[in-house]
């Protein structure tokens, strides 16, 4: 038995791994490490939050002590590194918690790795997950592949960027075991309504205005969740220790033609007036430094390890779009801030 340690695993991503990770593996024991922030939500992680190997450890992974502590209470195998301030737009608004999360709470992980681990690294692995993002734009054509410069442009894509180099460092310097995935935009059950696709089909739902940036042009390579979690999980169990793999959906898409799709499978899914949801797009001024097009070429992963996603960006979706329609608790409680009083009301002195 391994006992796991998930950080930021009440987000959108960490909280769909652990939901397919936890009931598949009863043999290894899942510590949720997550600081509950805005965006986290435990109404997410509820099919699971009884499990006997399920925990929750509320903790900051940039309080050094707290950390420690965590190391020391749980002598972990595994971290599995996805707690971040994740929203590009946030992050230009305010960079200062995206470098104190990203940077110096990679950078406490690995310390405490590093010190915890010291003398036996055999079997322990740190796994960090990050983004396609450290690697810039593309221009029309190309791919970014494991080789391809570091060149972020935003706070956030920086504060990634970041932390990848630190966890290589810690490897070439410390030895510590590591590896590392890249992955490109992710849709799918459970994202906060601040991204894309769940802004978009909310808005949607509700007759608000659709915002699209600039002229919709950015494209982006989307990646249903669960086909990212299990790459991950393919990564953890069977990749190269000191490597880097690159997931991608092979769907790349102009925003405006995802806005579009999702209009018209809402119109379909509730019987809505297709050209009354159309109107409701605008076009507003673009995100500064908003990068073109990313894309990336996830052929190591595929032939190495020999993962390919299971969804096509169709059938995705498809699936998240009832996943909303569906889910009107869910949704009402992240919009009405009700999570967040029953996170302090549960978990606010701990
Ligand atoms: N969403 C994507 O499209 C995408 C694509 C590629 C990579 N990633 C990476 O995957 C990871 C997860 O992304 P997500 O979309 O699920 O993010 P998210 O914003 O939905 O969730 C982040 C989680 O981290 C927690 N967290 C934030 N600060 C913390 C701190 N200081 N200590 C402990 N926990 C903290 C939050 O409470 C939240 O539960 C991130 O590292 C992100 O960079 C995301």
């Amino acid at each position: 038995m391994s006992t796991i340690l998930v950080t930021g695993g009440a987000g959108f991503i960490g909280a769909n791994f652990l939901r397919l990770l936890v009931p598949r593996h009863p043999e290894h024991r899942f510590v949720n490490v997550d600081k509950l922030t805005y965006a986290a939500n435990l109404a997410s992680l509820a099919p699971i939050a009884e499990r006997d190997n399920y925990a929750l450890a509320r903790v900051d992974i940039a309080d050094e002590a707290a950390v420690a502590k965590l190391f020391a209470d749980t002598d972990p195998d595994v971290v599995i590194h996805f707690a971040a301030e994740s929203h590009v737009d946030r992050s230009i608004l305010g960079p200062g918690e995206f470098v104190r999360t990203n940077v110096h709470g990679t950078f406490v992980l690995l310390e405490a790795c590093r010190k915890h681990w010291a003398g036996r690294l055999d079997g322990k692995l740190f796994h960090h997950v990050s983004t396609d993002e450290v690697y810039g734009s593309l221009g029309p054509e190309g791919l970014f592949t494991e080789e391809t410069r570091y060149d972020p442009s935003s706070p956030y894509s920086a504060s990634k960027a970041a932390s990848d180099h630190l966890v290589r460092a810690w490897g070439r310097t410390f030895g510590l075991p590591f590896k590392l995935t890249n992955c490109s935009n992710n849709y799918g059950p459970l994202q906060f309504p601040e991204k894309l696709i769940p802004v978009m089909i909310l808005n949607t739902l509700e007759r608000k205005p659709l915002p699209i940036y600039g002229k919709g042009e950015n494209v982006r390579d989307w990646l249903y969740v669960e086909d990212h979690c299990e790459a991950i999980w393919r990564v953890v169990n069977e990749g190269a220790l000191g490597e880097t793999y690159n997931v991608g959906g092979n769907n790349e898409m102009k925003n405006i033609d995802v806005v579009d799709r999702i209009v018209e499978l809402v119109a379909e899914a509730t019987g809505a007036d297709l050209e009354e949801l159309r109107a409701l797009k605008v076009f507003v001024t673009d995100r500064p430094g908003h990068d073109l097009r990313y894309a990336i070429d996830s052929s190591k992963l595929q032939r190495e390890l020999g993962w390919t996603p299971r969804e096509t960006f169709e059938s995705g979706l498809a699936k998240t779009v009832r996943w909303y329609l569906e889910n009107d608790a869910w949704i009402d409680a992240v919009r009405t801030g009700a999570y967040r009083d029953w996170i302090a009301a549960n978990y606010g002195d701990r």
